[in-house]
Parts: C-alpha cells; structure tokens; sequence
C-alpha cells in the first residue's frame, strides 16, 4: 500500500546508545538514556520496520544515530537491508570506526556527518581521547578516494566555551577537505529551573513524567563574555568561510539571548508548535517509539508501526499541543527549530505583509509550499497550495485540521 503524505516523514532511528567516547557537552548521561542501553533490536527487527515504511511517498528520510551507531553489532547487516529500500539516509557518527565499513557504503543515498568540534588539541579534548580528530579526518579524505557517486559527507561542530576561539581557524583549516557544508550546533542544555517548570507543566498537561535529558557530562556555564563572542562568530562567519555554512537553531541575534540565558523563551518563535508529533518518529534501540523526545508512544516489537504513529497516546500529545500551545522545554529542544512549524490557536500570523488573528481555528503560514489537511468523517486528507487565494478558495467549506509548511 503506497502512503502518500505532504511532507517529507524523517525517523530518528537510535540503533544503540552505547558509545566508545565521553565527550564533555554530550547529554547522553541524563537520566532518560540509561535504561536504553540494555537491550538492541536485531537487525532482522529493524527490516520489518523499513519494510513498513518502504511505500511513503516522498521518500522518507532515514536519520541513523546514536550513541555511537558503528557500535551496533550488526551495523553491516543494517547497511545490506536499507540498500533494498530507496530511502534518504544521514549517518551522524563520531569517526573513530567508520574507516572499516566505508567500502560497503556504496550504493546507497548517503550523507556522512562526522563530528568534528574544532582542530586536533581542542577536538580530542572535547571528546576526552586523543587520536580522535585524526581518525575523523582520515575518514574525510577516505570517503572523498572513494568517489561513490551517491554519498556525500559533512561536518557537526558543536559551539562551546573550549572551541569558541578558535572556530573561525578551524572553519579554515575545514575548507580544505571538499566537504559538503558545516553546521556550527548550538548546545542543547537545559537549568534545573526549565526542569522544575517542565516537571509541572507535563504532569498537568499530559499526566506523565518530565524525564530531563539535557544535561551535559560536563556543566555548562553561559557567561556574557561568552555569549558575545557566540553572537559574534553567527554573524561573521558566513562572510569570511568559502563554502556551505549552516547554524542550528538558525537564531536571531537575540534569539540566542533568550535561548543562552533561558530568558524570555515565550518569545521564542512566538506561538509555533514543534511538528515532530506529526512528522518525525524517533525509536530507540529497544523498538520504543517516540512523538516527542518526553512521550514513547509504543514499541515496534509488539504494534505495527503505523498502529502505534496513529494511536490515542500519539494524538494526545498532538492535541495537547495544538490546545496549550508549546512546553517552556520546546525552546531549549532543538527539534523545535527545523523549519517545520504548526501555528497554535490564537496566536497571529503574517503572510507576507498581511497579518492574520487565527482566533480558534488552526492555520498555517507558508514559506514555500503550502500543505492543509482536512477532516472528512474522520479521515484527514491533505491537500497543497502555492497562494494564500487558492488556500481560502479550497478551504471555504471544509473543515481544517491543520497546515505545515517548507516540505
Ligand atoms: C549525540 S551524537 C550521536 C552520534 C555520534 N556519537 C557522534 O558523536 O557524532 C549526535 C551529534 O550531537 C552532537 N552533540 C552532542 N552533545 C550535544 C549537545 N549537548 N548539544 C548539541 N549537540 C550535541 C554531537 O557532536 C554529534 O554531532
Ligand atoms: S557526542 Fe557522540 S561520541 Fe560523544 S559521547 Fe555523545 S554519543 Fe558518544
Ligand atoms: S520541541 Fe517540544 S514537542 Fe517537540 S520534541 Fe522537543 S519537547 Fe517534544
């Protein structure tokens, strides 16, 4: 059965949340990763998986991460399935093992993000063992000899107080090696006080647990000084590098204020709601599948897929959302900042230079492709649009759910 949806689905597929490295920014010690680590679904599970999912159209993106993914013990076997299937896939990996599957890794339409978090001295302390930057460069100038027609390799550099400054040199030094782009990463972190808030606003709004998952190995202080500097380099690196530079979340100047200093988050991107409940599974090892990085929604071992993406505890969240609006943790999650964004009711929305008070009704704003979905006797039929006319001819009558944007 073909599944025909308006948007590109990505599933965040954790293969393991074991990893050879401790590097000091990475969250992967919070509380909600440790029971995770027991058990992995073998990757004969992981194909009954992909096979629910071979007929979405478009293409679905497939997001392999982890942990570290090369430490799943049947990452070859993985690597077979998924060449059956015409996905778009992204591997994100820190390097240190990449160099041994590279030749099977043809084949397949692939994008390798190695994390590189500044030069040699600074990046193998980031990642508490040395060799590591080497390792990663290596694999850079291996998978470049290859020459695979359909795999593409780029760069994850995650800003922090140890590489600050030295990343204009490092983005230097990077633009030797024909890579793709870099993405300069902002630290996802959160303060007891936006747990404390979320502790309460989960439990009132949805009844369950806020389990904190931000929490860096190392503690992570945002001085002035620091934040300066951070706004700085946003604002001069585009100019000075030579090749594709990406930040993420893409902030405004002060945005990255309200973000850095958890200040003002209700301003943040004003009234959107994150899409990841309707748009971007994410499973973990054990088959656990998720809406939100706070809601597991059921687990592929025991439902169908597609079953539990369209179950009563994934709609909760949805409807919690589309009702209350987002959680104080969404602004400091950066799933919340993909580009992909459902406007709460409510709020005001400017199309072009028009703005529009969405009062009750759920609406979306469109940068680039228009998409509604309908609700006909309890069936939602999505529907796109290029101009806000067509949007209104089409929609007098009908009743609408909702709208996304930038598919
Ligand atoms: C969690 S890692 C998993 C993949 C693999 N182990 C790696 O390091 O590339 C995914 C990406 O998140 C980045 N990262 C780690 N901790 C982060 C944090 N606190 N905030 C933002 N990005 C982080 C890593 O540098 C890496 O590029
Ligand atoms: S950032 Fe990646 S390599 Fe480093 S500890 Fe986290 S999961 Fe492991
Ligand atoms: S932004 Fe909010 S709704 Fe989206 S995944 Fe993060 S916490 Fe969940």
């Amino acid at each position: 059965m073909k599944i025909e949806l308006p948007f590109v689905m990505a599933f965040l597929i954790s293969l393991t949340h074991r990893c050879n490295l401790t590097c000091s920014m990475c969250t992967q010690y919070g509380e909600g990763f440790k029971e995770f680590a027991k058990d992995e679904l073998s990757a004969d599970e992981w194909d009954n998986f992909f096979q629910s999912i071979m007929n979405i159209s478009p293409k679905p993106q497939i997001i392999l991460m982890g942990g570290e993914p090369l430490l799943y013990r049947e990452f070859s076997e993985i690597i077979q399935r998924l060449k059956k299937y015409d996905f778009n896939i992204l591997l994100v990996t820190n390097g240190t093992l990449l160099k041994k599957y590279l030749p099977e890794l043809d084949d397949l339409n692939l994008n390798i993000t190695l994390s590189l978090d500044g030069n040699e001295c600074t990046h193998d302390k980031i990642r508490n063992k040395k060799g590591v930057y080497a390792s990663v460069i290596q694999s850079i100038e291996q998978i470049q000899a290859m020459n695979f027609p359909k795999l593409s390799v780029s760069v994850n550099t995650v800003i922090l107080p140890e590489n600050i400054d030295e990343l204009y040199e490092f983005a230097d030094n990077i633009s030797k090696y024909k890579i793709d782009g870099i993405t300069f990463q902002h630290m996802q972190f959160t303060t007891e006080l936006i747990d404390k808030i979320s502790q309460k606003e989960w439990s009132s709004r949805m009844g369950i647990n806020f389990c904190s998952c931000f929490h860096p190995l190392k503690p992570f202080n945002v001085t002035d000084e620091y934040l300066k500097k951070v706004k700085k380099f946003m604002s001069d690196i585009v100019q000075k590098c030579s090749f594709p530079v990406a930040f993420f979340p893409c902030f405004e100047e002060d945005e990255a204020d309200c973000y850095y200093k958890e200040e003002r988050l209700e301003k943040l991107r004003g009234g959107r709601i994150c899409t990841e409940p309707w748009m971007s599974p994410s499973i973990s090892p054990n088959g656990d599948v998720s809406n939100c990085i706070n809601n597991v929604i059921g687990n592929i071992k025991d439902e169908d897929f597609w079953t539990i993406w369209s179950s009563e505890k994934a709609d909760k969240l949805r409807q919690c959302l589309l009702k209350n609006g987002s959680f104080s943790v969404c602004k400091k999650c950066c799933n919340f900042y993909k580009g992909n964004f459902i406007y709460a009711p409510g709020c005001k929305i400017r199309l072009g230079k028009e703005e529009y008070d969405m009062e009750n009704e759920l609406n979306f704003i469109y940068s680039y492709r228009n998409v509604a979905f309908f609700e006909d006797n309890n069936v939602l039929y999505p529907h796109s649009f290029t101009s806000k006319r067509e949007f209104d001819e089409y929609s007098a009558n009908k009743k609408l759910m909702y709208l996304t944007n930038k598919i």
